[in-house]
C-alpha cells in the first residue's frame, strides 16, 4: 500500500524537477514515537523537497540518521524553542505529533491540559511563521486540539478553515482493515468512510457505505466491528501495557493524510479524504466527514450520506460528547 502511495506520489511530482523546490513539511514532535517514523515516511515523499523535524530534544540524532535515507528531501533537526521559528519557516505542510500519549485506563481527554498547551504554543509559531501552511493535527484530544488551534489562529488574526484539519485517517485505516479481515475481501481493495470525531463513540464508522459491500455479515458483526474501530487505540494502549499507544500505525495513517494534502497543493485532482474539519454537516461546529483536497486546502465537505438507522442512532448519540470537547477546547483558549 505504502508502495503504491509512493508510486502514485512519484507520478504526481513528475512536474518537480531535481533541485527546485518541492514542498517544505515539518513535524513537530519529530523526536517521539510518532514523530520518527513519520518523519522517516515524509523523507520517503519524492514531493517533499525539504524536511524539518522539530523537538524541544533530540532531533539532532533523528535527523542526522533519517538525513541519509537516500531520496530528495533535504533534512533537519531543531532542537529547543529558539529554534522552533526556523523550523517552520515558511511551510506548506505541517504534522503535529507533539504531546504525552495515553497509558492504560486513560480517555484521550484525560491528555487535554498538557496537551492543549503544547499544541497553543505550536500553533502560535506556525501564526508567525507559516501562516499559509495546511495543519495536520495528530496530538489528542483531537477533538479538541482542533479547537484550541482554531481558537490561536483566529486571535492571530491568520485562521484559515480551510486549512486546519485534524487527523482521523488511523480510525479509516483501522476500519478497513478489521473489516476486509471479517468479509474475507482484500484489505488494499476495500474503502471505509469513518465520520464524526476522534475519540470513543464520536468515532463512526459507515460500514453501510463500505466498498466493496460484504454480504456475509450480520447485525452483530457489524455492531462489533463499529466497537473495534472505536477501540482500536485502546486496544494498542493496553497491549503496549504503558509504554504508550500507537506509534507505527499512526505515522502511516499520518503519512498517508500529509501525503494526500501535498499531491491536492500539487494540482492532482479527486483527493478524497475523512478528516476533522470545520463544518457545517451536523450541528457542532467540527465534524470530520469526506473531504476533497483542493491546492489551497479543504475544497468540498461532502455530507453523510444515507446512514443505516444503527449508525443515525451511534451518531445522535455522539453529538453530545462532541459538543463538550469542542467547547472545551475554545474555552481553553477564549476563557469559560
Ligand atoms: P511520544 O511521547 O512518544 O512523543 C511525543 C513527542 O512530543 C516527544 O518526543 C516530546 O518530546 C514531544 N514534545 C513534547 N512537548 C513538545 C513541544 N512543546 N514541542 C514539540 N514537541 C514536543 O508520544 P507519541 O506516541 O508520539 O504520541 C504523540 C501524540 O499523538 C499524543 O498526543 C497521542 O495521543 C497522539 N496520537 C494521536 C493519534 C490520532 O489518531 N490522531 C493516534 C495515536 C496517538
Amino acid at each position: 500500500m505504502l508502495g503504491s502511495v509512493l508510486r502514485k506520489s512519484a507520478r504526481a511530482s513528475a512536474g518537480i524537477a531535481r533541485g527546485s523546490r518541492g514542498y517544505k513539511v515539518a513535524v513537530l514532535g519529530a523526536a517521539g514515537g510518532i514523530g520518527q517514523p513519520c518523519g522517516l515516511l515524509m523523507k520517503m515523499n519524492p514531493l517533499v523537497t525539504e524536511l524539518s523535524l522539530y523537538d524541544i530534544a533530540g532531533t539532532p540524532g533523528v535527523a542526522a540518521d533519517v538525513s541519509h535515507v537516500n531520496t530528495a528531501a533535504q533534512v533537519k533537526g531543531y532542537a529547543g524553542e529558539a529554534e522552533l521559528g526556523a523550523a517552520l519557516k515558511d511551510c506548506d505542510v505541517v504534522i503535529i505529533p507533539a504531546g504525552v500519549p495515553r497509558k492504560p485506563g486513560m480517555t484521550r481527554d484525560d491528555l487535554f491540559a498538557i496537551n492543549g498547551g503544547i499544541v497553543k504554543g505550536l500553533v502560535e509559531a506556525i501564526a508567525d511563521n507559516c501562516p499559509n501552511a495546511m495543519i495536520n493535527m495528530i496530538s489528542n484530544p483531537v477533538n479538541s486540539t482542533v479547537p484550541i488551534a482554531a481558537e490561536v489562529l483566529k486571535a492571530k488574526g491568520k485562521y484559515d478553515p480551510k486549512k486546519l484539519f485534524g487527523v482521523t485517517t488511523l480510525d479509516v485505516v483501522r476500519a478497513k482493515t478489521f473489516y476486509a479481515e471479517k468479509a474475507g475481501l482484500e484489505t488494499s481493495k476495500v474503502d471505509v468512510p469513518v465520520v464524526g470525531g476522534h475519540a470513543g463513540i464520536t468515532i463512526l464508522p459507515l460500514f453501510s457505505q463500505a466498498t466493496p459491500q460484504a454480504k456475509n455479515l450480520s447485525a452483530d458483526d457489524i455492531d462489533a466491528l463499529t466497537k473495534r474501530t472505536q477501540d482500536g487505540g485502546t486496544e494498542v494502549v493496553a497491549a503496549k501495557a504503558g509504554k504508550g499507544s500507537a506509534t507505527l500505525s499512526m505515522a502511516y495513517a499520518g503519512a498517508l493524510f500529509a501525503d494526500a494534502c501535498l499531491r491536492a497543493k500539487n494540482g492532482e485532482a479527486n483527493i478524497v479524504e475523512c478528516t476533522y474539519v470545520e463544518s457545517k454537516v451536523t450541528k457542532v461546529p467540527y465534524f470530520s466527514s469526506k473531504v476533497t483536497l483542493g491546492r489551497d486546502g479543504v475544497d468540498t465537505v461532502h455530507g453523510l450520506g444515507t446512514l443505516s438507522a444503527y449508525e443515525q442512532s451511534a451518531l445522535d448519540a455522539m453529538m453530545p460528547q462532541l459538543e463538550s470537547e469542542i467547547k472545551k477546547g475554545v474555552d481553553f483558549i477564549k476563557g469559560a
